[in-house]
């Protein structure tokens, strides 16, 4: 345990703590919820409005080459490549996470024709579960997604399973996988492995190629700081790429998308994944993010990710004892998140929201806070933990208009 004067000295000292001018964030609002949606960079409303009112509005439809749209898939795949340790050309940004998990599920199952198992975990986020479920109402009946429970995973791998499909950091409890030893049962029984990406990648480091992963998705909007409803990413690595199939046959993914002929030939690598005409207005703003995340150093945000969690642990396990801790407190087992169960967690959130810290609840009794170390301070850490202990001691949360339901939770 700190006193508040101690997480200041902290936020003094703090290498990153030049980065948080980068950003929009409201006065007296604690936000803990980049882990949902990032916050709002300073220059992204700046770029827009240059993109849309120079590019769209007076070079019109000529900006495809002159600003060179067409290509921005990949260049903003190439900034995101570097973030989750990939090769320049193993990473294309398209579609949704949803999307994407449906592309490389379904060529996955291709490159495995002798196998027909997908296996997942209990808590994986639900899209990555029910497209899988999506996709194999669509083939023969012997195929099977096989959901254990996570400490059952690695034993399960077996010679029917032609892919392992996990999310690295639990978007529950924020408990982190080790990706190298879980990519080495998946080959050491002939599967691949897919990783959902979509809360690690800009909270940590994330070595791709270095732990072997064959495929990978991820979204723009959470520690990307991308806007909402950003684009996301798809991962192949190199060595697959030639044999794997692009079952969304769209357009902008054919060899030669402007001959306008009647049969789909794949584009070369990642190209083949594009499927339909990329979000302009979008990728710009998810570009705007990623050059943030590009100036800052990787291990200098994991360390201060899990100083915080660290801290927000201490803080509200020292004052709140009715919260029970859902992450794992060993630092190298978890994300950039921190969990806790309570029976009225809905509640709770709203009270806390209503006093402006943002988290989020998650069902069935789970309150959520993430950590953004490009803009989330020591103190705010310590000030947020504060406020939450105060409600459970007042019961502030038991007033009744804590308890109507959004729907968006
Ligand atoms: C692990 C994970 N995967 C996927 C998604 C969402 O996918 P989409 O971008 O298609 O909505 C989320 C959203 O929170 C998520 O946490």
């Amino acid at each position: 345990m700190i006193s508040r004067n101690q997480a200041l000295a902290l936020d003094a000292i703090d290498p990153l703590k030049d980065f948080r001018q980068q950003f929009i964030l409201p006065e007296k609002i604690i936000y803990l919820d980049g882990n949902s949606l990032g916050a709002l960079p300073k220059r992204t409303p700046i770029y827009l409005q240059e993109i849309i009112q120079k590019q769209w509005g007076e070079d019109l439809i000529k900006s495809w080459n002159l600003h060179n749209w067409i290509h921005w898939p990949q260049t903003v795949g190439t900034k995101i490549a570097r973030l989750i340790g990939a090769k320049p050309h193993e990473v294309i940004v398209a579609d949704s996470t949803s999307v994407n998990l449906f592309k490389l599920l379904a060529g996955a199952l291709k490159l495995r024709p002798d196998r027909r198992t997908i296996l997942s975990e209990k808590s994986n986020f639900p899209t990555d579960l029910y497209m899988a479920q999506g996709l194999l109402a669509l083939l023969e009946k012997d195929y099977q997604l096989k959901i254990v429970e996570r400490e059952m995973l690695i034993e399960s791998i077996d010679h029917s399973v032609a892919l392992v499909m996990v999310t690295e950091v639990n978007y529950l409890t924020g408990h982190r996988h080790n990706l190298k030893t879980l990519a080495e049962a998946a080959h050491g029984q002939g599967a691949l492995i897919l990783v959902d990406l979509a809360h690690s990648a800009g909270a940590m480091p994330v070595d791709l190629n270095q732990n072997s992963i064959d495929l990978a998705v991820g979204c723009g909007y959470k520690y990307l700081n991308g806007g909402p409803g950003a684009p996301a990413y798809l991962y192949i690595s190199e060595a697959l790429q030639a044999d794997f199939p692009a079952f969304l046959a769209g357009w902008l993914g054919h060899a030669d998308p402007f001959a306008f002929t009647e049969n789909y030939v794949p584009a070369f690598g990642m190209n083949r994944h594009l499927c339909g005409t990329p979000p302009i207005l979008s990728l710009a703003a998810l570009d705007c993010g990623l050059n943030i995340c590009l100036e800052a150093d990787l291990q200098a945000i994991r360390q201060k990710s899990l100083a915080l969690g660290d801290l927000f642990i201490d803080q509200v396990e020292a004052h709140c004892p009715e919260l029970v801790l859902a992450t794992p407190r060993d630092p190298e087992r978890r994300g950039s998140q921190v969990s806790f169960h309570h029976s009225h967690g809905y509640a709770v959130m709203q009270a806390l929201i209503a006093q402006g810290v943002i988290g989020d609840f998650r069902s069935p009794d789970i309150i959520r806070f993430g950590f953004a170390p490009l803009y989330n301070r020591y103190v705010d850490i310590w000030d947020a933990a504060d406020q939450l202990c105060e409600i459970l001691k007042n019961r502030t949360w038991s007033e009744p208009q804590f308890q109507q339901r959004q729907t968006v939770t």
